[in-house]
């Protein structure tokens, strides 16, 4: 009788976990609608009650209210009294307009990567991609001609990017090289912290036409301007040569075997015998265990998936990868808690 007690207990205790794992998208997406509605931005400027919120915002006090509640009992926000709401530490990292920010990227995932992700069992069942099968689109033609997804997508990767940044530049030694192209580069926030640690160093970031407005935009707020070129282009049809090294961040993982190759191919083709390919990436361990960098792993590998059917790699899926596309891996650095950068020279 104790013995099934004791059991049943942990059973209680395990179902509320599970529970609370089955339905924890409800903070995902309660996050994105106070992302969207700015709400960080006008409780920044002092607490304010839900009808001040609800007229800022034009939404359903009552509403609204339900929201903000919620959000209050996962630290975004605190409800100060009845119906006055305040900032807290963290929801002040949905502000707008700051470096600190992670807003876009609690729009993209709550827009773009949310429906993605309610088609992951197409994905498992196939090993495609979601977003191909319910928008038609491959690859990153979803921001093609679609300049506010592109904006979003591409300031979202400036949030996760400004968080390797530092660490990866201060893995990796950049100063021997005189020009650093960044390829699929984005807006550019890891060339940007390159340039700015090493002062000789000149950048061109390789990118589709999406980039390139907000690109050169960030280099001139930064005073990087006269250091810096855009040079629009598809790295299936070609890579520019000159570089003294081609760093690609968070870029392999997009693609299957076969995209990769191609894409390294055409690095291969570009490099000088004395350049340096490098690869900024997340490397899977064998064995994943209950751990939270695990687990981040996890959600980024699964969103490759679905959004891309491609996905993260270990280091032998690298080292063959690389090896297949003629190059030879010559180190591997370990910068922060998931990323690394794996250095490689033409074979
Ligand atoms: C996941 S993002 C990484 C951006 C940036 N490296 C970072 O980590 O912040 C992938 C980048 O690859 C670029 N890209 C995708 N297809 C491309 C192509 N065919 N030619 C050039 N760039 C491409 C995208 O536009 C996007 O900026």
């Amino acid at each position: 009788m104790g013995i099934n007690r004791e059991t049943s207990a942990n059973n209680l205790s395990l179902k509320y976990k599970l529970l609370d794992l089955v339905t924890s998208s409800w903070k995902s997406q309660a996050i994105y609608v106070a992302a969207e509605l700015k709400i960080a931005d006008y409780l920044l400027e002092a607490p304010k009650t839900t009808d001040e919120l609800a007229e800022k915002t034009g939404t359903h006090a009552r509403a609204l209210k339900r929201l903000l509640s919620g959000l209050s009992s996962i630290e975004v926000f605190r409800q100060v009294d009845d119906d006055l709401f305040e900032i807290t530490p963290m929801g002040k990292l949905l502000c707008s307009d700051s470096n600190e920010s992670l807003r876009s990227w609690a729009l993209w995932w709550g827009t773009n990567l949310w429906q993605t992700w309610g088609n992951l069992l197409y994905s498992v069942q196939t090993g495609e991609s979601a977003r191909k099968l319910i928008s038609g689109k491959d690859g990153f033609d979803h921001l093609k001609g679609n300049s506010e997804a592109a904006e979003i997508f591409n300031n979202a990767l400036v949030e996760l990017t400004r968080l390797a940044a530092e660490s990866i530049v201060n893995a990796y030694n950049f100063s021997e090289f005189d020009t650093v192209m960044d390829v699929g580069g984005g807006y550019g926030e890891l060339l940007i912290t390159i340039l700015d640690k090493n002062l000789n160093c000149k950048g061109i970031l390789f990118d589709l036409p999406h980039a390139k407005v907000g690109a050169k935009k960030r280099f001139k707020q930064a005073g990087l301007k006269h250091r810096f070129e855009f040079e629009e282009g598809d790295f299936f049809d070609s890579v520019p040569p000159g570089a003294d090294a081609y760093i690609l961040k968070s870029v392999i993982h997009d693609w299957n075997d076969e995209d990769s190759r191609s894409i390294l191919e055409n690095c291969r083709k570009a490099i000088k015998p004395d350049s340096r390919l490098l690869l900024a990436e997340q490397i899977l361990p064998d064995k994943f265990d209950v751990l939270s960098n695990h687990q981040s792993l996890a959600r980024s590998d699964l969103t490759m998936l679905a959004a891309l059917g491609a996905g993260e790699r270990t280091e032998a899926e690298f080292k063959a990868l690389l090896k297949s596309s003629g190059f030879s891996v010559t180190k591997i650095v370990s910068a922060g808690p998931t990323f690394s950068v794996i250095e490689a020279e033409p074979a």
